[in-house]
Parts: C-alpha cells; structure tokens; sequence
C-alpha cells in the first residue's frame, strides 16, 4: 500500500467554515478544491483552543492553515493565533504553517510570527485553484522532509514494484501466497512488510557490514544526533551490543571492571573475552531497592586492591589496570549516575568505560538527564574512550531486538573503525532485517525533529501520575488516619528557588524542569541509601516504583502487609503487566507508547484491588485460577489473610534480610566465567540440588528475580563465606513449598519435583 498525500491531513483552522458571508463561501470552496481536486484530507477547526488539541493529539498534520483575523464575535477566544503559532512552533520545528489573512499587509504581522510561519495565503486575492496549489506545495516538500534517509530509499524502492530475483525466498511476499498458512501470515503482516523484507544485494540501500551508503549515512545521522563519534546499529539486541564493544577491546588475561548488578549478557562478554572480573557492588536499600555503586568503588584506590585482593588474578598480571569497566546506567529502578562524576574519577584507572544504558536511551533529549548519561558532552580533556549501549527498542521506538551502539572517542585514545568492525562483523549476520534499520533510522529522526517535546509530554504525565497516587493516599487518610494506598518511592518535599514543598504541591511542568528535585543527597534521604553522595545520582521520573504497604523506609515490617507480587498477578489478570515486581514494591515504566486511557485505568484497578483487600473478599474471586490449581492451600481464604499469611513469612523468616546479607557477599572465585563455560562445554558439569551446594562451584550465573542480580557467577564456590547465598536460596525454595503457585523467576536454576515438593538445582563444575 503506497503512503499518499491524503494520510497527511491539512489542519485549516478558521471561524469561517459555513458563515453566510464571502469569506465563508471562498472557504467552502477551498476546501472543496482541496478535497476532491487535490486528493487532500482537511481536518477544520473553529478555534484555536480546539487546534491545539488536534496539533498536540496528531503527529500526521501535514499543512496548518491558521486563519489570521478570527470574526469579532469570536474575540472571546482563550488563544491568540500568534499563540497558536508559538505553540506548534515549539512542537514541530518544520510542518508548513501558512497564514490566511487578507486585512493585515505584510507589515503588520509580528516579526516574531514571521520567523515562526511558511507563508501567507491571501484569502480573496488569489484564486481558489492558487490557494489549494500552494497549500498541496507545502505538503509534498514536508512530506518529503518526514522521510529519514535509509527508510525514504526502501520505501521508494519498495514503491517501484520490482521484480525480485533474490533472497529473502519469498520475494516481496509471493512465496507465502502458495500455502494457507503463508496467505495467512501474508494477510496479517501486509504487502508493505513483505516489499521491505529485501536482501543485501540490494545496492540501493547500501551495506550495513560496511556501514556504507543509505544505511552508513543512517548510522552517521544517529551519532550526530546520540552525540557520538560514531554509531553502529545492532540487529540482535543490546544483549549483542554489549558483546561486540567487549571483543572489540578485551583479551584474555585483561582485567574487567563490572557492576554486579550487569545483565546476564555481560556475563557472556566476559565468557567470550576470557577476562578476570573483578566487581564494583551496588549499594541498596531497607526496601531492598538496588542503589547506586558507590562512587568511592571507582578510585583508583579501590581498584587497586580488589586487583590485590582477587584470589584469581595472577601475581604477574596484578600491576594491569582494567581495560574496561561495565557499569548500569540507569539501574531497573532508574537511578542514573552523573557520568561526568564518574568519568573522572575512572580515567585514572581504567582503558575504557562502557555504559549499558539499555533502558536509557532518551536521556540526551531532555534536560532533565543533563550530565547523567554516558554520550554526555562535557569539557574532561583527559577521558579514555567511552561506549554505550542503547536498546533503542526498549524506551524509544524500534522495533524488537533493533539497538544501537555508540562510542565517543577517548581525548587521546581513538577508535579505529576498521579494527572496531571486526567485532561488529564476528556478531553480525550477513542477511539484516531492513525493517530493524528502517526502525533505529526513524527513532532517530523522531529524537533529532522533536524528541524533547515527547519526553517533556511524557514526563510530566509520568509525574502527574505520582503526583495523583500522592494525593489519593492524602485524600483518603483525611477521612480515615489508618486507611491505606500504594506510593510511590519518590522525594517527598523537593525544593524550588530555595523554598521547600510538598512534592505532590508543585506543578507537574515545574518538577519536569527541575534537575534538582530528583538528584539524591544526604540530606534529604527519601531514596534510603546510605552515605549519599551529593551531585551523583538522580531518580528518572518515567521510572515508577509503587511501594505496597508492609514495610517502612528504615525497613521495620509491619504487623499487616501486601507482598507487591500479589498485586502484580491482580495487575496481569486485568491486563496490566509490570515490569519488575520485588517483595514490597513494583515497576511500571512510562514510555512514549503510554496514554492516558493506560493510567486511568491503573488507577481504577489499584482501585479495585484495595477494594477486595479491605473485604477480605475470597480468593475464589480475586484469583480463581490460584485457587482452583491449589484449592488445600487456599481455597478459603480472602485475599487480606492470604496477603497477611505471605507477608507474616516473609516478616518470621526475615526473607528481606536474609536478600541483603547474600546480595552483599561477593563469594570467592575459583576460575573465569569463560573457564567455567569451558567445563559446560567440555561436559564437566552436573545438576546439583541446592542441599548439596555448599562448597560446589556453579557453571552459570544464577540470578534471582527479585531483585534480578547475580547472587553468584559461573566458577563463583559456594564456600563459607558465600553461606548466605545458600541461605538466601534455601529460604526462597521453602517459601515455593509453602505457597504453591508462586514460583518467581530464577535464572540458573531448575526445579525438580520429588513427592510433591519442589527442589532447585543448579548446574555445577564436576568435582
Ligand atoms: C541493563 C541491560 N543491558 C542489556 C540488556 C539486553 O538488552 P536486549 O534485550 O536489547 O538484548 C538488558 C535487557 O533487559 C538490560 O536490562
């Protein structure tokens, strides 16, 4: 299906449409002219109010025709058409605005809206045809201007209807019409995925191995627009970003520099490059939320002696400063470094910083994030060569899997872009998905023509919500001092041109632009972590953590509590799922695809949930299907005992506690993660149940979720100094046992059934 001028509507705003008068008439016949000669869609407006909705709500307006000299009766109008101007102006820095006018001349129009519009139409002196023409000249060059450059060449080649003598095997969607299942797929994806899905022999659209032609200029585009040397668009994840910036920098026998709270894909970086880690501890709080690392972990000092203290290091190799450093930025949670900070103190000690800014990758495109960002820009004329990975996927808008990697040259240190693409071309396939480029060429343009209008929108609606679930809890406590509400884990005063308030008392616009009310201090400890350091971290307000009640910030467990995984599995059944559940606390991240419509009904189900707790109602009718699985467990209780039984569990067996003490020990090492990958492949390795592990060395990372760190790596020992880990495991394996059903997510390790109990296992080194 080709993209016709029609699907880019002309937005005409006037008070005119339908008047008995001239000017109605002409405008009438405008329209008309527009519509059935032009082939053009209009969308009018009588106000300007009504305008800026449709601007605000419609990213596909193609022209705006804002009508100058609205008729006397309409004066009462809240808007001025210079305001208007302004307004869409600041929106969206190229669609065409023309004025229609006919009693102002030139003269008398403000040198501001001048720099503001594309043109005059002069409502009687020119013919309707004239009118219509130049409004349709408008649209085509914007139409045209829309297109960045990779995704404008496919679809024009895609538009040219050629025939297909090459891969992929069902050339431009024919292959899939021979068989039922294929017309089946054809008919859901459409022709246009089909006509996009084109080999690499397609020399138009140039070469993503070698980063030449559309596709190079694509990935040149992103790095001006990301603020990097140079870009390169990753087809397979950030998982694989990741890999490709380790092998590009790290060997065997290098030293690696990595947060323990990294992604399992850092695990596999190290196993493919064969480094000693050595690792920077996250702190976190009474809440068990994951903190920032603190900022003392990067001197050189520090470094120094866990290179001294690393059982595992040779003698010889210990004088070797890390080649690289891997730290998480935000955390899940949205904690976000000040990167400037924390380039400084790691220049002295490390060749090259890698940031995994996987859920992160807007953060250039608002000021909020100023400094807090690994691309960000600043004067250090002393830096090594930094590299950030973005899942461009995650919280902008490509498409699954599509991520870009960047690197910012180091002051001294430069990255050779030949040698770097040996790595990028060892994780690449030769067969690329041109819809993923097209995808990561788009987000870009979206950031680059008004990225920071989106995040300001989404901020603020991130923030409205906080604000709101702030104020329900206020309302209700009015009524009732002991009633309850979920919050938020936010600052509960900030401060605004030096004066203190209530966090829920300031404007959402003003906490959208003030930095400062979201960077974490000593001094006003909200976020829980110990020992603070000022100007370091900062909370992202699109990141929100709900806290259930059952536990204070100083840790104290309450008599009565809501563990937030039961809430979350309410949530899922009514259709809302959450990114990260931990024990008292759940994550829902905004992103540009949230609405209104997704909060509203949030709420309602929060709602709803309180509702049923409060009741006590049966669990036969909050979770049929929990009750019917394991009807002997819970087939008569209400959901307030049944929240009250996990809760008072977690409370005797001091589950929280036991996470902290096993999340702080980094147990020794025996060998590399990759030695340990060798015994997996060299079939050394067994299933060990958890009873047995004491002084076993897992082959594999094992990462309970929450909170979704490593508590141990592959070629880690069980010895004991880790005995809290097994402690930490042994707990959440009773804890499976007592509450069938609940079975939370733990990578690395299995279960097994033995008369009727659930056992966890895990692989193990062969002793
Ligand atoms: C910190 C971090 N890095 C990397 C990744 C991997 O990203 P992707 O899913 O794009 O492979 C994730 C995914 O959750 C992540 O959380």
């Amino acid at each position: 299906m080709k993209i016709t001028k029609h699907q880019w509507p002309l937005l005409i705003i006037s008070g005119q449409f339908n008047m008995p008068n001239d000017e109605g008439f002409r405008l009438n016949e405008l329209v008309h002219e527009l519509e059935e000669v032009q082939q053009c869609s209009v969308i009018p407006s009588f106000t300007y109010e009504d305008a800026k909705e449709i601007f605000i709500s419609r990213a596909d307006i193609g022209v705006v025709v804002v009508d100058w000299d609205l008729p006397e009766e309409d004066d009462h109008e809240l808007m001025s058409a210079q305001e208007l101007i302004t307004f869409m102006r600041g929106r969206n820095k190229t669609v065409p605005i023309l004025l229609l006018t006919d009693r102002l001349e030139t003269e008398d129009i403000p040198v501001d809206v001048l720099k503001k519009i594309n043109g005059y139409l002069w409502k009687t002196a020119d013919t309707i045809e004239f009118l219509s023409g130049r409004i349709e000249t408008h649209l085509l060059e914007y139409i045209k201007s829309v297109y960045p450059k990779f995704f404008g060449m496919l679809v024009k080649y895609s538009e040219e209807y050629k025939y297909a003598w090459h891969t992929p095997g069902h050339m431009g969607g024919e292959g899939f019409l021979r068989s039922p299942a294929g017309v089946a797929l054809f008919k859901f994806f459409g022709e246009n995925t089909m006509r996009s899905d084109l080999s690499i022999s397609v020399p138009e659209l140039g070469s993503l191995l070698d980063h030449e032609g559309v596709v190079g200029d694509a990935e040149k585009f992103s790095a001006h627009v990301f603020g990097a040397d140079y870009t390169y668009y990753i087809l397979n994840g950030t998982s694989n970003v990741n890999q490709v910036i380790w092998r590009s920098q790290v060997l065997p026998e290098d030293i690696a520099f990595v947060d323990r709270n990294c992604h399992k894909s850092l695990n596999y970086a190290m196993v493919i490059t064969n480094a000693f880690p050595i690792y920077m501890i996250p702190r976190r709080n009474k809440r068990g939320i994951i903190g920032p690392v603190r900022l003392s972990e990067f001197s050189p000092e520090t470094i120094a002696k866990k290179i001294r203290d690393s059982k595992l290091i040779p003698e010889k190799l210990k004088k070797n400063l890390p080649k690289m450093s891997a730290l998480t930025n935000s955390t899940y949670d949205g904690v976000c470094y000040n990167v400037v900070n924390i380039k400084k103190e790691l220049e002295r000690s490390v060749a090259n910083l890698h940031f995994d800014e996987a859920w992160y990758a807007y953060a250039r495109f608002h000021p909020m994030y100023k400094n807090h960002f690994g691309m960000s820009d600043d004067d250090n004329a002393n830096h090594p060569p930094i590299f950030c990975s973005h899942s461009t996927h995650k919280l902008l808008t490509a498409f699954s899997q599509a991520s870009m990697l960047h690197i910012k040259n180091g002051s001294s240190v430069k990255i050779n872009p030949d040698e770097f693409n040996e790595s990028y071309m060892m994780h690449g396939s030769t067969s690329p998905q041109y819809s993923m480029i097209a995808s990561l060429d788009v987000a870009t343009k979206m950031m680059h023509d008004n990225g920071q209008v989106m995040f300001n929108d989404m901020i603020v609606e991130a923030i409205q919500l906080r604000k709101k679930v702030v104020s329900l809890l206020n309302d209700l406590r009015a009524e009732d001092s002991n009633d309850w509400f979920f919050g938020m884990w936010q600052p509960k005063t900030v401060v605004i041109n030096g004066k203190e308030h209530r966090f829920e008392n300031v404007e959402a616009e003003v906490l959208a632009a003030t930095q400062s009310a979201w960077v974490m201090s000593k001094n006003n400890s909200w976020h829980g972590f110990d020992d603070m350091e000022d100007d370091y971290a900062m909370l992202d307000p699109i990141k929100l953590t709900f806290t259930t009640p059952g536990i204070d910030d100083e840790g104290n467990m309450a008599d009565e509590g809501i563990p937030a995984g039961i809430v979350t599995n309410y949530l899922i059944d009514k259709g809302i799922v959450c990114e990260k559940t931990d024990y008292y606390s759940f994550l829902l991240l905004h992103s540009l695809g949230t609405t209104k419509g997704k909060q509203g009904t949030l709420l309602a189900e929060l709602f709803k949930f309180k509702e049923l707790y409060d009741r006590n109602a049966p669990l036969r009718e909050v979770f049929p299907e929990l009750t019917s699985a394991y009807p002997e467990a819970y087939g008569n209780v209400g959901l307030k005992t049944h929240c009250n039984d996990i809760h008072k569990y977690f409370k005797d067996h001091k589950l929280l506690e036991s996470m902290q003490k096993a999340f702080q020990v980094i147990p020794d090492q025996v060998m590399r993660p990759a030695e340990a990958y060798h015994k997996v492949v060299g079939k050394q390795v067994e299933y060990v149940e958890l009873k047995d592990m004491m002084n076993r060395v897992p082959a594999v990372m094992v990462v309970p979720y929450p909170p979704g760190i490593p508590i141990i790596m592959g070629g880690e020992i069980l010895n004991e100094k880790a005995k809290p880990i097994f402690d930490y495991l042994q707990k959440r394996q009773d804890f499976e046992n007592i509450f069938p059903g609940y079975q939370s997510d733990i990578h690395g390790v299995e279960r097994i059934e033995k008369n009727g109990k659930k056992y966890f296992r895990t692989m193990c080194i062969k002793q």
